[in-house]
């Protein structure tokens, strides 16, 4: 029995992977990547604040700290050669598709890079699907981490992924629309039909996991051996805003909080992305298209500086908070309601991280690479604030 993992070599997936291989002993866990993150990361200027090492030295590791049941290959998804020639050979009982190009700024810089990243997201997971149908592969289970940028940002409480629709005295429920505000974004609504798609044609089991903005530093198997370590990404194209945050903290400048704060995002620890990605590998195929709203709940951005704030406090740094003009295009003090539930109740009935729990992981973690941030500080500082370094 197999599990395949792709975009093994991610901030979720190489942590997914370990985790796996611990859950499920008697089974191979199998990862795949091309490693194409590493490679946007390079192209944009940046680095990893925490080094991550490369896949040989990851899989010595592992190996040591007693995951033996892993196998890495690597090889790019949108080459559907490759992707038939992974189902040949380990014919999954679960695939777990957390590969993409997942940044919605670099899927922006221009044409080439948006079409890039919808071939590149769109295709992998066609090759994927269409793989299952070829190799008669129809009782594996289908996990796929898409987004909750799906959604856009309604004026209404956010269903977990189907609405309810009453017209003419008949009732009825309908996939929800895709309403991305990203070229990123849209390609995971692309995929969304197509697992649709899927399920309706083939009776394929899909779950689909709209994963929030996602925060922390480690899982419980990545500590202990540096070479364990997970990416952290802190710069304007692949840094979400926690990492930002925490960057612009340590290197000394204020945290910069667009326009009053107000805004409200889905959000969930890493810790507890992977436990969910884990228990959706242990759902039997039920021929169904189940869609999780994967977050824990709704995090503040102006709660979030503060949180930097108090942590900093504690560790002894000094942060300040300053509010900027807006240069994005979302509605300023947007909630962004997300029904949870149902992922609350089948997939993380044990929660373990909170906003500040997550916070403070990545103050800590970050803490000793205060070099790295200040030697790239162009790559997140905003240019507004880059000559004004307030704190020593
Ligand atoms: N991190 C978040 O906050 C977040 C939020 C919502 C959704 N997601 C989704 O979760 C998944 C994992 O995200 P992440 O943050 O770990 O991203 P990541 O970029 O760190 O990991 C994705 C991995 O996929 C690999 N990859 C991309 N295209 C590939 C291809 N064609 N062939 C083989 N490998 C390929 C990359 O090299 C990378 O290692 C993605 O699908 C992303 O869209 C992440």
């Amino acid at each position: 029995m197999a599990i395949l993992v792709t975009g093994a070599d991610g901030y979720i997936g190489w942590p997914a992977l370990l985790k796996l291989s611990r859950e499920f002993p008697d089974e191979r866990i199998v990862g795949v990547d091309n490693f194409a993150r590493r490679r946007w990361v390079e192209e944009i200027g940046c680095v990893s604040a925490i080094p991550i090492h490369s896949m040989q030295e990851r899989l010595e590791a592992a190996r040591e700290a007693g995951h033996g049941n892993i196998s890495f290959i690597e090889g790019d998804l949108t080459d559907r050669a490759f992707v038939q020639q992974i189902y040949a050979t380990f014919r999954p009982r679960v695939v777990l598709h957390l590969a993409a190009q997942p940044s919605a700024p670099y899927s922006e810089i221009n044409g080439e890079r948006a079409t890039y990243t919808q071939h590149n997201n769109v295709q992998s997971t066609s090759n994927l699907l269409w793989g299952l149908k070829e190799h008669n592969l129809i009782e594996t289970v289908f996990v796929e981490t898409t987004t909750t940028g799906v959604y856009g940002q309604p004026d209404f409480d956010i269903p977990e992924g189907f609405l309810e629709v009453e017209r003419n005295g008949r009732k009825g429920s309908v996939i929800y629309p895709g309403m991305a505000g990203s070229w990123y974004h849209m390609s995971k609504c692309h995929d969304v039909n197509n697992l649709w798609l899927a399920n309706a044609k083939w009776k394929l089991s899909v779950i689909d996991l709209r994963t929030a903005i996602t925060y922390g530093t480690r899982t419980d198997e990545t500590q202990g051996d540096p070479r364990l370590a997970t990416r952290f990404d802190f710069d304007f194209y692949f840094g979400v805003v926690v990492n930002r945050f925490a960057a612009q903290a340590l290197a000394g400048f204020p945290i910069t909080v667009y326009g009053k704060g107000g805004l409200k995002r889905p959000m969930i620890g890493l810790q507890d992305a992977v436990d969910s990605i884990v228990s959706s590998a242990k759902r039997e195929p039920n021929q169904k298209f189940d869609i999780f709203n994967q977050t824990s709940g709704p995090v503040g951005i102006q709660e979030i500086g503060e949180g930097i704030q108090t942590i900093g406090a504690e560790m002894g740094i000094p942060v300040q908070v300053d509010h900027l003009e807006n240069p994005r295009v979302e509605k300023e003090e947007h909630q962004m309601v997300m029904e949870n539930s149902r992922f609350m109740n089948e997939l993380l009935p044990h929660p373990t991280v909170d906003i500040m729990d997550g916070l403070r992981d990545t103050l800590e973690s970050l803490q000793p690479y205060r070099d790295t941030l200040l030697a790239y500080k162009d790559r997140f500082v905003p240019e507004q604030l880059l000559n004004r370094v307030s704190v020593a």
